[in-house]
């Protein structure tokens, strides 16, 4: 089954109602490991999640680790570079609207307040060039939404919150390094960044998705992404 709020309004056809015709046939729904999908390990790290999940499924996986190579060559600090790593990581196997959001609370329990701050507002600021800062407004967003695109409320009430608070220039060089060179260059190597994520990334020993914590059930989604229930 796929997500039920991916497909509203879209010309998709009706699954559910789909899936029910088919118990006639003594067909059960999917539950458990999807075998089209990559078999995640018991007790997932992280890299885990980007080794089966991530870069399995389109280009989101490929977007981050090429940002975060930039990001890292560059110079940033540590947790800065996570948070370009995983800035999008709702993107490709969760959901995709308010990512910025979604991916900042999957985080927020296994990093410093800080990353999940620059996650959760980079979704924001990607809307408001800061050219001073080297960010102009993207021109990827002028085909994305139209020249005419305007943010909604929220979006512009969180843009300038963001542009005020002392962690500014964190969520700020997620956006600067958000590139979308999606197809160029050889795929960096994930090992690159495990020294990172050991330091600023808190691995449960249960694994993500098994720790009990507020957020567990959005990891085990992406490793059940079609469970009917
Ligand atoms: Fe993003
Ligand atoms: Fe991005």
């Amino acid at each position: 089954m796929p997500a039920a709020v991916g497909q509203l309004g879209t010309d998709l056809p009706d699954f559910e109602t789909e899936g029910l015709k088919q118990m006639a046939t003594g067909a059960v729904f999917m539950m458990g490991d999807n075998p089209a999908l990559p078999r995640m390990p018991s007790a997932p790290t992280l890299q885990e999640f980007f080794r089966y999940r991530l870069l399995e499924l389109g280009v989101t996986g490929r977007h981050l680790l090429i940002s975060a190579q930039k990001a890292l060559e560059a110079g940033l600090d540590e947790d800065v570079v996570l948070a370009v790593l995983l800035h999008d990581i709702s993107l490709p196997c969760l959901i995709r609207s308010d990512h910025g959001y979604w991916g900042a609370q999957m985080i927020a329990p296994y990093v410093s307040e800080k990353v999940a701050w620059a996650v959760q507002y980079h979704q924001a600021l990607r809307y408001f060039a800061d050219e001073p800062n080297g960010y102009p407004y993207p021109d990827n967003y002028n085909r994305f939404f139209g020249p005419d695109y305007v943010p909604p409320e929220y979006i512009r009430r969180d843009a300038e919150l963001a542009r005020g608070h002392r962690w500014y220039m964190a969520s700020r060089q997620v956006t600067i390094y958000d590139t979308y060179l999606f197809d160029n260059g050889p795929l960096p190597d994930l090992e690159m960044f495990d020294d990172i994520i050991g330091r600023h990334f808190k691995t449960p020993k249960e694994g993500l998705g098994f720790d009990g914590s507020p957020v567990a059930h959005m990891w085990r989604t992406m490793i059940w992404p079609n469970n009917f229930l």
